[in-house]
């Protein structure tokens, strides 16, 4: 009878998440929509709040995860189309794929060996990617419910908090992590991470969304152009573990200065791209201090053009290498290899471990504050 009603409930907010996909631009004041996004198997309920702007965009988010479930952008010609992979239902949510638009922490990306010092002491987290911890163990930000708030803001947001225990997944002190998604009239995402703490720890926070410009589903992405505004990487070890050094991009496939299709050099003999299994490396963005543009992507059928805005000092560049067509996901769709990229700005990976890397960490009476803006266009 549980599983039944869950089931429903599912039903019901994948009819309402489908509603919710062709309901027409709204105009005028803000009036963030929220619906029910169905039931975890313990009964909590998750919510689906979705965010639009005047031009006719939407953002649709849950708060399961904070996960983006849906992100539409206009082409050349006008026409909407949603970016982002995602999976049809609350359940698919559950399975779990991997981190599909999802909140990411409280590290990101990855922590050599499962473990880091602070202050003198050893922490040991959970290896959940080989012998290393990756995207904060076993259960991250990811898989947790969030609480959320409509934002009152000119433009439609949605400010969602969790709060990680002291000992949580390993890491030490209570985080109070606050995140919230505004969708702006200039067809910006943008996403503003805040985290506070009661110990000395360390954070890392990103949003893991799959980009697909010609539209979610719509083949691969290795005709995308992209453009990364950083002259270094950090190269990995075979474990995707950073080996301190930073390496100039000159003359390698990882030189996106100029804009470049992901697919001209992804089967090069390489080793960092072997590594990989194609991109999934950590990009040392030029910029200092501040906001700036950290990577620009253009598909060239429908001519949509995201850029990536941030105030992080690096970009993780993943080309969805591990996806393998087994998903099914939002319209029936399949996701076979590199059929979307990554954008996930960040500090880099195994800073904990690497103290010539720029810190993550927080102490009590710090506030942590980031922001990342993905803008959209055509042309
Ligand atoms: C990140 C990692 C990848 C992979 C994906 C999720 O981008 O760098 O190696 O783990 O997340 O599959």
């Amino acid at each position: 009878m549980r599983y039944i009603r869950w089931t429903a409930t599912a039903l019901l907010g994948a009819l309402a998440f489908a509603c919710f996909a062709q309901a027409p631009a709204k105009k005028g004041k803000p009036d963030v929509k929220k619906l029910d996004f169905g039931k975890l198997p313990d009964g909590t309920s998750i919510e689906l709040y979705t965010l639009s702007n005047a031009k006719g965009m939407q953002a649709g988010i849950i708060t399961y995860g904070g996960i983006v479930v849906s992100l539409t952008a206009p082409d050349r010609t006008g026409k909407y189309a949603d970016v982002v992979l995602g999976m049809a239902d609350l359940a698919g949510y559950l399975t779990p794929p991997p981190y599909f638009g999802a909140i990411i922490g409280r590290y990101g990306n990855r922590i050599g060996h499962a473990q880091f010092s602070l202050d003198g002491k050893v922490f040991r987290l959970p290896a959940n990617d080989g012998a290393n911890t990756l995207h904060g163990g076993l259960k991250g930000f990811d898989k947790h419910v969030w609480k959320a708030t409509p934002g009152t803001g000119a433009d439609e947001s949605v400010e969602l908090t969790y709060t990680s225990k002291d000992g949580e997944e390993g890491f030490p002190g209570n985080l109070a992590v606050k995140v919230v998604y505004t969708l702006t009239a200039g067809n910006e995402l943008k996403i503003d991470y805040t985290a506070t703490t009661d110990k000395n720890t360390v954070v890392n926070l990103t949003n893991h969304s799959y980009f697909n410009l010609a539209g979610q589903g719509e083949g691969d992405i290795l005709g995308h152009e992209v453009m990364i505004a950083a002259d270094r990487i950090t190269p990995v070890d075979s474990g995707l573990i950073p080996t301190g050094e930073l390496r100039s991009v000159k003359g390698t496939p990882f030189d996106f200065t100029k804009s470049t299709a992901i697919g001209a050099r992804i089967g090069q003999n390489d080793e960092q791209l072997k590594f990989g299994k194609g991109y999934d490396h950590n990009w040392v963005l030029n910029k200092k201090a501040g906001m700036a543009k950290a990577a620009e992507v253009h598909e060239p059928k429908t001519g949509r053009v995201m850029e990536v805005w941030t105030t992080e000092p690096s970009l993780q560049f993943y080309t969805g290498n591990f996806l393998d067509g087994t998903l099914k996901g939002k319209a029936g769709k399949i996701y076979p290899q590199r059929s979307a990229f990554c954008m996930e700005t960040q500090h880099y990976p195994d800073s904990p471990n690497k103290p010539a890397f720029p810190t993550t960490e927080l102490k009590p009476g710090e506030t942590c504050h980031t922001t990342t803006m993905y803008r959209f266009s055509a042309r």
